[in-house]
């Protein structure tokens, strides 16, 4: 390894930058050299820079820009991007996140360039190849050096697809270790008082392809939420992807509506923490209201999160038994099948990997008994 090597982190859309924000500090506590290059897939003031300024990242060392397009168009962008970044860098690890395009882009060039890799959040599988996610999550494992995962369960999937164990190192979550550091600021009144919500309400979140991306799933979805919103006052941020068609379906402003654009992360969860209940089909939205003890129903036929049922306050639901589920989860609240949260959902993941990421940058041996970090 060069003297003083270089850690570059490839980070685009908004769960990027939640995910990275406790590793990129954690590293920097350890005095690693390191660098975010943003692709631009998110680019939105509120997709995007609002993250900076909430979780206190550093300004990116470069904005690729590439924006919107469909998979290949969007993809093909940044693979050219990013080859010619990480040839004009030379970095000795590259970080990537989660599972979305740019993830899948930066791995695939790093790999080819011959550019070791990290892939923060391993190993979690809807089993459903139907989903884009779930195929960046296959090649990114595939082709990553160090496999950071944040349950307990990606072990044995990885195995199952011929990860050698000891890339793998269970480290916990660095999305809660960002919710751990927000919650002194996360204050429900201001946002209620800015957006008008009266003090029981609930939050939407909807932005699958699945659910928004054709007329038909648009409006069995708005049907099933317009009678959530029949049981109590929702709220719905909404993601650009889905705004015109979900509006078409009929999710505007009004009986008991109301939606708004993105909001930035302290906002969001200062809202989910105030809300009665969260209705969503994100990823990071079912971990967070886990966390936050609020009950949560993801419409969704699968979750790549299951431990956000077994330990948490996350059911699945479809449009169509959406307003029953509502009923159910609003005379229940938000008891927990187990009572306690998933493993290792302690706010020091980010901490964990930085350990892991700068003893292997050493040359260290990783293995468990010396790291202490695979099943801490
Ligand atoms: C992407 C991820 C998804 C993740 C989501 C988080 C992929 C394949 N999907 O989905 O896994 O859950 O981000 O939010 O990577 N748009 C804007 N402004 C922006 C960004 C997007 O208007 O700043 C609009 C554009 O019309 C764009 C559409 O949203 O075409 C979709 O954006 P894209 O990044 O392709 O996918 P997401 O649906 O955001
Ligand atoms: N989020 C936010 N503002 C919003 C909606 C979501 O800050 O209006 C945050 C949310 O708290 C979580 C992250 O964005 O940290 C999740 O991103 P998203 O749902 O877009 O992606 P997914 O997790 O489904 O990949």
């Amino acid at each position: 390894m060069r003297e003083n090597p270089l850690v570059l982190h490839v980070l685009g859309a908004r769960p990027n930058f939640v995910k990275a924000a406790p590793v990129v500090r954690a590293l920097g506590e350890l005095g690693v050299r390191q660098g975010i290059i943003h692709t631009g897939q998110h680019y939105d003031e509120l997709m995007s820079d609002v993250f900076f300024r909430d979780l206190a990242l550093p300004d990116p060392i470069a904005n690729l820009a590439v924006g919107s397009g469909t998979h290949a168009k969007q993809t093909a962008a940044l693979l050219v991007g990013l080859e010619e970044v990480f040839t004009g860098h030379e970095p000795d690890l590259v970080v990537v996140y989660g599972d979305v395009n740019s993830t899948l882009a930066a791995i695939l060039v790093a790999a080819k360039l011959g550019i070791s890799t990290a892939h923060v959040e391993a190993g979690l599988r809807s089993f459903d190849r139907s989903m884009p996610e779930e195929v960046n999550r296959i090649v990114t494992d595939s082709l990553s050096d160090l496999l950071f995962t944040t349950s307990p369960d990606a072990l044995q999937f990885l195995a199952r697809e011929g990860v050698a164990p000891e890339k793998v190192h269970f480290v916990g979550n660095p999305m809660i270790d960002s919710l751990f550091s927000a919650l002194p600021k996360l204050d429900p009144a201001p946002v209620q008082k800015r957006l008008g919500l009266p003090s029981r309400y609930a939050v939407a979140t909807l932005h699958r392809p699945a659910n928004v991306d054709t007329p038909e799933a648009a409006r069995e979805l708005v049907d099933g939420v317009l009678a959530v919103a029949e049981r109590i006052p929702l709220v719905v941020p909404i993601h650009p992807r889905g705004r015109a068609r979900l509006a078409e379906a009929g999710l505007v402003d009004g009986q008991g509506v109301k939606v708004v654009d993105p909001l930035g992360y302290v906002d969001f969860l200062s809202l989910v923490r105030g809300a009665t209940l969260v209705v969503t089909d994100s990823g990071g939205v079912q971990e967070e209201s886990t966390m936050l003890g609020v009950p949560c129903l993801t419409v969704r036929p699968n979750t790549e999160r299951p431990v956000t049922i077994t330990h948490g306050t996350n059911r699945l639901v479809t449009p169509a038994s959406l307003p029953a589920a509502a009923d159910k989860a609003l005379a229940d609240g938000a008891a927990t099948p187990s009572g306690e949260l998933p493993p290792l959902w302690d706010g020091a993941a980010g901490p964990r990997i930085a350990r892991v990421v700068a003893a292997w940058l050493k040359g260290d041996n990783l293995s468990p008994a010396s790291q202490g970090t695979r099943f801490e």
